[in-house]
């Protein structure tokens, strides 16, 4: 199936696609791989992809862009926050972010369910969209709907989204070292309904390097990146940056957005942006209402979607094969790409 970026996407099959679906309880509907660029993604991304492609973006706009696990949610609580809320006195502020600034491929993560219409977001987004219609992409009606300034996240590479996005809108790129990617990412994938991990974490880190995970190659997204870098509407954060320094990053985050805030401002949503605080408010949220969207036995044992919010939190956890095995793809990785990363602070 050729896609208007020019991508052809093919469903993966035989062999590779069994193993996938005996360690991936979540992926039934199946896997693409689109060429060039060899982009994995679950087979509904071709239902709302070309959407996804010629969507118009506003020059208000801020889209997020990472690699899953990169701290997209962190990055989009602080965007938002310093453009909506900069006085912590925001009425809607504590209902979830995904409500506030859309994830705008997650429709088909949902469409990946047995029931698109049993979908957690459908309530939180009636405001925003007087008649919705799941079948359709709740989270792209969400993004066309929404007035501005719209803070948009997207785990899609520069190449699956318009070829003039930047010179539209705003993009904050967040990239993190892959070690603590890869932990937080197997976490994530046993936590999901959506995707059901029940493989090991050897297993998993062959999955990530050998580029079989969804949204990856993990190296071709930096790729895309990493030379935009210097692009005027372009800011690239490292997590470990924001980790080792919040404020600092603020600050150049506030000068980029043009948000204009006082550094008092500025201290208070560092505080209020940090893991144990957005951690606290998530409890208190989910505590009332519940979610079916995770494994509860594996929130039970290993904690939700905040498990450890740190930089340098993957040693002790890997072997040093699974180390090694992470250290030689990033050598060969690198020599391609100029950029190195913190491995904790
Ligand atoms: P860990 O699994 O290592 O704890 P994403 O939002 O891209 O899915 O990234 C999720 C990761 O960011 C998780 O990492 C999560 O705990 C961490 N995270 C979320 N909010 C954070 C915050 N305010 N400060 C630091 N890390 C945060």
């Amino acid at each position: 199936m050729r896609l208007a970026s020019g991508h052809v996407a093919v469903q993966l099959e035989g062999e590779e696609l069994a193993k996938i679906q005996r360690d991936f309880g979540g992926f039934s509907k199946g896997l693409v791989r689109l060429t060039p660029g060899r982009w994995v993604l679950p087979a509904p991304y071709t239902k709302f992809a070309d959407k996804i492609y010629n969507m118009k973006f506003r020059a208000s706009d801020v889209l997020i862009m990472t690699y899953p696990k990169c701290g997209t949610t962190w990055t989009q609580e602080v965007v938002w926050t310093m453009r909506n809320n900069p006085n912590l006195d925001h009425p809607k502020a504590s209902i979830p972010v995904k409500a506030r600034s859309p994830f705008v491929d997650s429709d088909m993560l949902t469409h990946m369910g047995k029931d698109v219409h049993n979908n957690e977001l459908l309530e939180m987004v009636k405001d925003i969209v007087p008649h919705p219609d799941p079948d359709e992409g709740l989270a792209l009606q969400m993004t066309a709907n929404l007035p501005d300034p719209r803070t948009i996240k997207t785990h899609l590479p520069f190449s699956l989204m318009t070829p003039d996005l930047l010179d539209t809108a705003k993009v904050i790129y967040v990239a993190r070292n892959p070690k603590d990617v890869v932990l937080s990412f197997l976490h994530h994938s046993r936590l999901m309904k959506s995707m059901s991990y029940v493989g090991s974490l050897e297993q998993y880190v062959d999955y990530f390097v050998n580029d079989q995970l969804i949204y990856g190659p993990y190296w071709e997204h930096l790729r895309e990146a990493w030379p935009r870098r210097d692009h005027p509407n372009m800011h690239f954060l490292f997590y470990e940056d924001m980790k080792a320094d919040p404020k600092a990053e603020l600050r150049k985050l506030n000068q980029f957005l043009g948000t204009d805030l006082t550094e008092e401002q500025l201290q208070k949503i560092a505080h209020y942006t940090s893991f144990e605080e957005m951690k606290k408010r998530d409890e208190v949220f989910y505590q009332t209402r519940g979610t079916k969207r995770v494994n509860t036995e594996v929130s039970k044992k290993d904690g939700g979607f905040y498990r450890k919010g740190e930089a340098g939190s993957w040693r002790g956890q890997l072997t040093d094969v699974q180390e090694t095995k992470i250290d030689d793809w990033t050598k060969v990785n690198s020599l391609k790409l100029d950029i190195s990363f913190r491995y904790s602070v």
